[in-house]
């Protein structure tokens, strides 16, 4: 497959904000970000994510004028789509919706063009139903916020053909992103099915008192979650021993949680009324403060992290 250089965003919402941002970091691609219409303050959300890199020393001055310089918002379908590489659609979370996108892209785009799919846990498999040519339809699931966080799920459709995997994952990795190769399009891809099984984890040690929620969330923070930065559960089962892995999971297993519906305590919380930042209740109050602290102690984390990487 040949080299992609035009790369086409479709959808400036928070997604579509953060991927223009990430593609027009790289001065070899050619970027447009698809839109509805040119509104006059469309370049705030990137310019205010690029300032807040820059204050905590991730981005430049320089660098932030030349991403802006480089994305370019078009509203037309041909002048959009008729000399893309390479599409990523980040559109509403609606079945229907990303179908019919793509089998409307596909009357103006090359043949060779791939489309890519945000989608956070459908199938891109049913997503390239409706299209002519469904081996060019892959996933490629970045994490939010998109400009910071390196993981990019890669995900093969029943259809989607080898080359375009590999020909995404050069792309992504060309612009700074650690895409993963997941070779079977199932619920959840890889990251999402491992954070759910550990939350699955964290609900019922809450629900059987053998924890607190803040307990649970120390346990992750002060304790394996600071290894896994560096190393994930494969690598650690190597260091530890095949067979010591093999002797805990024989005892221990059987006592996890393997419940296939959501905690009762969750649905108490909804029939409550309690929503988490949504309504300042969850498993813990939050006053707007705690909760500001708790979502800017995130994004900072994630952008020092981006400027140690930078230097
Ligand atoms: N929000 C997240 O945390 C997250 C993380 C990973 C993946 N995703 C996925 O990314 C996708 C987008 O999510 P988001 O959070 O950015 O949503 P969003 O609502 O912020 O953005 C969707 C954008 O699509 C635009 N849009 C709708 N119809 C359009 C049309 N006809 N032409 C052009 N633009 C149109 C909307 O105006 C909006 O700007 C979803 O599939 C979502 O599941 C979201």
């Amino acid at each position: 497959m040949k080299e992609l250089r035009n790369v086409v965003v479709v959808g400036a919402g928070m997604m579509g904000n953060a991927l223009a941002q990430v593609f027009a970091s790289d001065p070899g691609l050619h970027l447009i970000l698809k839109t509805r219409a040119l509104k006059k303050d469309r370049y705030d959300p990137i310019i205010s994510n690029l300032d807040i890199m820059i204050a905590r020393g991730a981005a430049t001055e320089a660098e932030k004028e030349a991403i802006l310089e480089r994305i370019h918002f078009v509203t037309d379908d041909a002048e959009a789509y008729t000399d893309a590489d390479f599409i990523i659609e980040c559109y509403p979370e609606v079945m229907e919706e990303k179908q019919n996108l793509f089998a409307h892209v596909e009357n103006f785009c090359r043949d060779d063009c791939i489309l890519a799919t945000n989608t956070s846990v459908m199938s891109p498999t049913e997503i390239s139903l409706k299209c002519r040519r469904r081996e060019r339809v892959v996933g490629a699931h970045f994490w939010n916020p998109g400009h910071l966080i390196p993981l990019v799920e890669v995900v093969k459709s029943d259809f989607t053909s080898e080359e375009v995997m590999q020909a995404t994952i050069s792309l992504l990795a060309r612009v700074g992103k650690k895409p993963i190769y997941c070779a079977k399009d199932v619920p959840g891809f890889v990251a999402n099915r491992l954070q759910h099984a550990l939350w699955r984890e964290a609900f019922y040690m809450v629900e059987n008192g053998i924890a607190s929620p803040k307990t649970v969330d120390d346990a992750c923070k002060y304790g394996p979650g600071l290894r896994w930065p560096v190393m994930g559960p494969m690598e650690n089962s190597d260091l530890v021993g095949i067979e010591l892995t093999y002797n805990i999971h024989k005892y221990i297993l059987k006592h996890l949680a393997d419940n296939h519906e959501p905690s009762p305590l969750l649905q108490e919380m909804l029939a409550r009324g309690d929503n988490g930042f949504r309504t300042g209740k969850g498993w813990q109050e939050w006053t707007p403060e705690q909760m500001k602290a708790s979502s800017d102690g995130l994004k900072e984390y994630l952008i020092d992290c981006a400027a140690k990487q930078k230097k």
